[in-house]
């Protein structure tokens, strides 16, 4: 993979911005899918379903890993899970529970990644400030997606939120570029220093996702050799759109269009 970051043409643009939509209408019919009794692998089944329908691929599908490849079509990470979670029959939703929907697919040669936090129920007034605090940070580091600004900028104002919340900051894992590939240069760190990093210009496409836990950062891998875990139990939080830097304020290519 070449380091540079692709600024692509307005064909290129359009590309994306119909694999976004594509990628945010179908998590959206996810996120609705969602209630008290089904399983993780049910909500699966249904966006793979899905996928199929508006004739995308999902990228998470066969991903290489370090002990097999990705064996789902999304990734469902509940509560203490932070990402990557694999869907199974065992997980069954239940009241009180939150969990981030990570679906990422290709679509007529490109890709769209986004990613939303769901509450299931009567959630725990802590649980959903804490949700909320990833979701604006995710809007903050948008905001300073613009040309001239740096990546660390984004970096820097996705930490700065956190710190203030009193949330932990994930190290090990990044936003990225995104084009034809899921994952392009640059990385995109959910901590950094204002103005350092590579430069932003219009034309670039990222997909920014934040990424907490309400207690200590410490995560680790579980034996399904994917899902990501926090150490002490405690609430992890994701979520993630892919945008557009252009002249003025950033574009949301992942938003739902209504
Ligand atoms: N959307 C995730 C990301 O940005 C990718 C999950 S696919 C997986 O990295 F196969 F790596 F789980
Ligand atoms: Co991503």
């Amino acid at each position: 993979m070449s380091k540079t970051i692709h600024i692509k043409t307005p064909e290129e643009i359009d590309g994306m911005r119909a694999a976004c939509q594509v990628a945010a209408e179908v998590l959206d019919r996810m996120v609705n899918f969602v209630k008290v009794g089904i399983s993780t692998q049910d909500l699966d089944d249904f966006g793979r379903d899905q996928i199929k329908e508006f004739g995308a691929t999902s990228s998470a599908y066969g991903y290489p890993g370090s002990k097999c490849k990705y064996p789902a079509y999304s990734c469902i990470s509940v509560n203490d899970e932070l990402v990557h979670g694999i869907p199974s029959k065992k997980r069954i939703l239940q009241d009180g529970d939150v969990l981030s929907i990570d679906l990422a697919l290709y679509f007529k040669g490109f890709c769209g990644d986004n990613t939303r936090i769901v509450r299931v129920g009567r959630i725990d007034p802590i649980a959903d400030q804490f949700s909320k605090v990833a979701e604006d940070a995710l809007l903050i580091g948008i905001s300073k997606a613009l040309p001239g600004n740096r990546i660390g900028d984004i970096s820097h104002a996705i930490e700065t939120y956190a710190i203030d919340h009193d949330c932990g900051v994930i190290r090990e894992f990044v936003g990225h570029g995104i084009g034809r590939e899921m994952h392009e240069p640059p990385s995109i760190p959910n901590y950094g220093r204002p103005h350092t990093g590579p430069l932003l210009k219009a034309g670039m496409t990222l997909a920014i996702e934040p990424m907490f836990t309400l207690g200590s950062p410490d995560i680790y891998v579980d034996q399904d050799g994917w899902t990501v875990k926090t150490h002490d139990g405690s609430l992890a939080a994701h979520c993630e759109h892919t945008i557009l830097i252009t002249n003025s304020s950033p574009e949301i290519l992942t938003l739902v269009k209504k």
